[in-house]
């Protein structure tokens, strides 16, 4: 799929993706699994690239879970560097191309303090930029988002009948952005994994069996594709 086959008056404002399948990718091909990890860079630059052209102004990329600690404990180092490393070799190009970086998910005592660090130096770097907003879930989990927001809500001792759905959205990690239009699984699972919970609740879900490290652009056009041919109805009974 091209980018020539999409409605660009129906670009999704904001994109989530699960970037899932480096482990088997790297099994199949008889190599260890974080040089699955290590393939999946090109495919998230291709993916930040792709969507800057077409004019998407959310990007959120689900990098590591809070059920992710369950991992040996050699993946999870291989990660926390291998996040650093995406960091400080790519952000000056985003910077540039006016991407802001941000990263939702909980401070914890096991991300190492250089990782904080770089997390921390390039959202301050970015923070003013205006083009699109590459959100990076790191020890996210759509639960303890949740969680985090009852625990702050509780805490400022809001009264039980100013409680909706308007104030739980304004204490979550963002509460600028938007809920995702799309999100795009790859790797061919067919599940959420504690990602956004509470924001998907009427986001179009496309599922791709491609893994994430051969994921490129034009597979994030085809998704969008699909997505435009999709009826958002929200509860109501949608167009005649
Ligand atoms: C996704 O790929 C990356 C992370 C969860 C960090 P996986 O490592 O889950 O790959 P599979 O699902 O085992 O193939
Ligand atoms: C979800 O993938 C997390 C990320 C892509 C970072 P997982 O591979 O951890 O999810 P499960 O274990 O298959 O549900
Ligand atoms: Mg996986």
């Amino acid at each position: 799929m091209n980018i020539g086959a999409l409605n660009l008056k129906q670009i999704p404002k904001h994109v989530a993706c699960i970037m899932d399948g480096n482990g088997r990718w790297a099994t199949r091909r008889n190599l260890p699994r974080i040089d699955g990890h290590a393939a999946g860079e090109d495919a998230l630059l291709d993916t930040v690239y792709g969507a800057l052209d077409i004019g998407i102004s959310w990007l959120t990329v689900y990098a590591f879970s809070t059920e992710n600690w369950k991992r040996p404990v050699d993946e999870v180092k291989f990660l926390m560097n291998f996040n650093e490393g995406i960091l400080t070799r790519h952000r000056d190009e985003l910077n540039e191309k006016k991407v802001r970086i941000r990263f939702a998910g909980r401070s914890d005592w096991r991300v190492p303090k250089r990782l904080q660090k770089h997390i921390d130096d390039s959202s301050e770097l970015t923070k003013n930029n205006k083009k699109l907003t590459l959100t990076i879930a790191f020890n996210y989990g759509g639960r303890a988002e949740i969680v985090d927001a009852v625990k702050q809500i509780v805490d400022s001792k809001i009264s039980s009948n100013k409680i909706n759905d308007k104030l739980i959205s304004k204490y979550l990690y963002y509460p600028d952005m938007p809920d995702p239009d799309l999100m795009i699984r790859t790797s061919g699972e067919f599940r959420i994994s504690n990602f956004l919970l509470w924001e998907l609740a009427y986001t179009e879900l496309v599922f791709m069996d491609v893994l994430w490290p051969d994921f490129r652009r034009d597979h994030l056009y085809e998704a969008i594709s699909l997505f435009q041919k999709r009826s958002r109805r929200f509860g109501n009974i949608g167009e005649s």
